[in-house]
């Protein structure tokens, strides 16, 4: 069945779609902003009609803009976002909590004890991030009714009918038996969620239903999470590349082959894919935030906008001095500490907003930087290679600061959705049994590539100065 798909890649500031041939490429697009609300108190929500609203809209958008009928559908997701909903109407039952929120903290400590064998279990450290903590404070404080799931098992409820969600998905929520990719019932019972009705788990490439959504129908033929089609789309399809992805946060992936690899370093082990059966695995490590940081920024009216990053920050050869630990919603790998909060230190009079913008691309760059280091140790070898894509590596500024701390070349993907596209190549493989992963993707090739311009030593005594500073943002 060979013909134009649909990708859908719902986002956690907005929807894309795509509507990609494999001869021809991308033939539309379309996309619908999504405003998460920021609450005092690390909470973060999502009206979950406006997820639903936005899926439509940008698939519809890029079907009109084709002007093609398309013979799959894949939808990427934002992975740890979750909301109760009836099963019976599919109407929600609370607020979609983002990825982003804390307020599961609470959940968090009272499990402390049983923290290690969870990490064992599932891969995951106990983390508010999650999705199965948001699930289990939802059932304390908000309803018992209905089911409790993560975002893409509603979405596709109401595209479909169906009540499914991937492996990739499902791994990111706690409550996946890393080894077997099912359901722990272990894990279930330490969240008090034993009796929870859960979606199934499929494999990311796999007919899950037919949906009439964006018009004509449609079968729906792939489901990931958007990290880990991004990691597809860079084709990092085995041990020794990684990904970094710079959107609302920036995700940096590792794959570790049909094996995962629970190392020491504190990064997530987790499922990159699950196809006809066969699960693949991979590290991840996050910044919650990057471009949510350049929208503080923006907010402060610093810059007005992440266009600025590079006319602003070019006005000064360095950040005068400042350094800046964007953690503005906590500190995840190799740290896991979703309780602290960003700091600017090293301000002056003479501290202007190319300073600041400096400090900022800084901070992100060598968090990254931080994480790659953990997934080489937990590989035991070095990356070969960064392959980087999102918003934030069109600012030159950035991504020289990443090749310049990292101290390897960073290079930039030429496909500015390579979530879209990983989405995109899940549905061909779900659509057309047979064709191999290799002919379902996007020919590779990077836009940019950064190679490091500064000395190793002068690498090591700036990284040193940002770890030192979040020493002492750590410190009791
Ligand atoms: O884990 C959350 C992450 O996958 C969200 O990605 O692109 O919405 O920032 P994005």
């Amino acid at each position: 069945m060979t013909g134009p798909v649909l990708a859908v890649d719902q986002g956690t500031s907005g929807t894309k779609a795509l509507v990609v041939c494999p001869e021809r490429g991308v033939l539309g697009t379309g996309f619908a902003e999504v405003r998460p609300r920021h609450l005092p108190g690390g909470l973060v929500e999502v009206d979950p009609a406006r997820l639903y609203d936005s899926v439509v809209r940008a698939g519809r958008q890029a079907l009109a803009e084709a002007g093609e009928d398309v013979v799959a559908c894949g939808l990427a997701n934002q992975g740890e976002t979750v909301l109760a909903w009836d099963p019976a109407t599919g109407r929600p039952l609370t607020g979609a909590l983002v990825w982003q929120d804390r307020r599961a903290a609470s959940v968090c400590a009272e499990l402390a004890e049983h923290a290690e064998e969870l990490r064992q279990l599932t891969g995951l450290p106990l983390d508010p991030y999650f999705a199965a903590p948001k699930m289990a404070w939802i059932r304390r404080h908000l309803t018992r009714d209905g089911v409790v799931t993560t975002s893409d098992a509603w979405l596709v409820h109401r595209l479909t009918g169906a009540f499914a969600t991937d492996a990739a998905t499902a791994g990111r929520t706690q409550l996946l038996d890393l080894d077997r990719a099912e359901w722990s019932p272990r894990a279930l019972d330490l969240y008090g969620l034993a009796g929870e009705r859960l979606p199934e788990v499929t494999d990311t490439a796999r007919l899950v239903g037919t949906t009439r959504a964006f018009g004509p129908e449609i079968p729906l033929t792939g489901l990931i999470v958007d990290q880990q089609a991004a990691l597809l789309a860079q084709r990092v399809t085995g041990p020794g590349a990684a990904k970094c992805t710079y959107g609302t946060g920036a995700f940096l992936l590792a794959h570790t082959g049909d094996r995962p690899r629970r190392g020491a370093s504190g990064l997530v082990s987790c499922v990159a894919w699950r196809l006809d059966g066969h699960t693949a695995y991979c590290l991840d490590g996050q910044v919650y935030t990057a471009a949510s940081a350049v929208r503080w920024l923006t907010g402060l009216g610093v810059i007005s906008s992440a266009a600025d990053l590079d006319p602003v920050g070019g006005t000064v050869p360095d950040s005068g001095g400042v350094t800046f630990v964007p953690a503005l919603a906590g500190l995840a790998a190799p740290w896991w500490r979703g309780d602290v909060r960003g700091t600017l230190t090293g301000l002056g009079l003479d501290t202007t907003p190319g300073h600041l913008v400096r400090a900022l691309c800084e901070g992100i760059a060598a968090q990254v930087a931080e994480l790659a280091d953990a997934a080489a140790g937990d590989l035991g070898a070095p990356l070969d290679t960064l392959r980087v894509d999102g918003g934030l590596t069109r600012s030159a500024l950035l991504m020289q600061t990443q090749a310049d701390l990292l101290q390897r070349p960073v290079e930039v993907s030429a496909l500015p959705d390579a979530t879209a596209l990983g989405a995109a190549a899940l549905a061909r493989l779900g659509a057309q049994p047979g064709l191999s992963v290799e002919d379902a993707l996007p020919g590779w090739e990077p836009a940019a590539v950064y190679e490091p311009r500064i000395s190793a030593d002068r690498a090591a005594e700036r990284r040193a100065g940002f770890r030192g500073a979040v020493t002492a943002l750590l410190a009791p």
